[in-house]
């Protein structure tokens, strides 16, 4: 049983966050790891550790074996839609209301965030419950067609995921509107992600090349902690509840 004495929220970033203009949280799979979704590089319970992005993640994938790659993410999307937000998504959507200006980036796909109620939340990496077709056409519901995956109604191209697979781009829009906030917020949090994924990685380093301070949410050290200002080592699920109330109760 994890011992339920607070987590000290260091009073330094407490007087930075009260100070702050605008504050960008960055997102990875650790955020949803305490609602029961696998990350992808834990040793153990990592989707990578268990299959290999290349088989399941890329262009070349799906081109090769279709079936296989739309049922790995009709697995997934079944995982996403049992699961529900965890207090870490949930405090991150409250964070909203305590602070000038928060920009909210994820990696992520699962759409929790927006369910623990994030509003224009950055998908950087798409979002596993949306479709679309290879053609680009949105894909609203997969219909009757018997085929797997399924086809487009409007081009007859093959469906697939609207998320972002190796190889491919970061959606313009999402990355302007990411770099426009990672270049102009004067705090940055990256919580739960490993910082090996280019270019959601090379996000915070950019936010601390324009005079912002980083801080770190994750129970292990990452790329990235050596440049950090602040290391909160924990999950996000225990750590974001004790940052808003600190905020709530300054
Ligand atoms: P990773 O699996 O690479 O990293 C997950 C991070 O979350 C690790 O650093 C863990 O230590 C940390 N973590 C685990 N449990 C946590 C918890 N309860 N609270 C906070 N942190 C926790 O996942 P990402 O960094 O999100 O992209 O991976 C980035 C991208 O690589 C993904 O968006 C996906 C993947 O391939 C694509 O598929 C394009």
């Amino acid at each position: 049983m994890e011992s339920d004495q607070d987590f000290l929220i260091p009073p330094d970033l407490v007087q930075a966050l009260d100070r702050s203009t605008h504050t960008v949280v960055m997102t990875g799979s650790g955020t949803s790891a305490e609602s029961g979704i696998p990350t992808f590089r834990d040793a153990q319970t990592g989707l990578w550790a268990n299959y290999r992005p290349e088989d399941l993640a890329t262009p070349e994938a799906f081109e090769r074996d279709p079936k296989l790659v739309w049922d790995w993410y009709v697995w997934r999307r079944e995982l996403v839609g049992a699961a529900e937000p965890n207090p870490g998504h949930v405090a991150i959507a409250e964070l909203n209301g305590l602070l000038r200006r928060l920009t909210l980036i994820t990696q992520n796909v699962d759409g929790l965030h927006q369910r623990a109620g994030s509003a224009g939340v950055i998908e950087f990496h798409g979002n596993l419950m949306r479709n679309r077709c290879t053609a680009g056409h949105p894909v609203d519901e997969t219909g009757d067609s018997d085929k797997t995956p399924p086809l487009c109604h409007e081009c007859g191209a093959m469906v697939r995921p609207d998320v972002v697979w190796f190889g491919e781009a970061i959606p313009t829009a999402a990355l302007e509107t990411a770099l426009e906030a990672v270049t102009d917020c004067d705090i940055l949090f990256a919580i739960g992600t490993s910082a090996v994924v280019q270019p959601a990685a090379g996000l915070a380093m950019q936010a601390k090349q324009h005079g912002a301070l980083l801080v770190e949410i994750n129970p292990e050290p990452t790329p990235l902690t050596n440049d950090v200002d602040f290391v909160l080592t924990g999950p996000s699920g225990r750590i974001m509840p004790e940052l808003v109330n600190a905020l709530r109760s300054r």
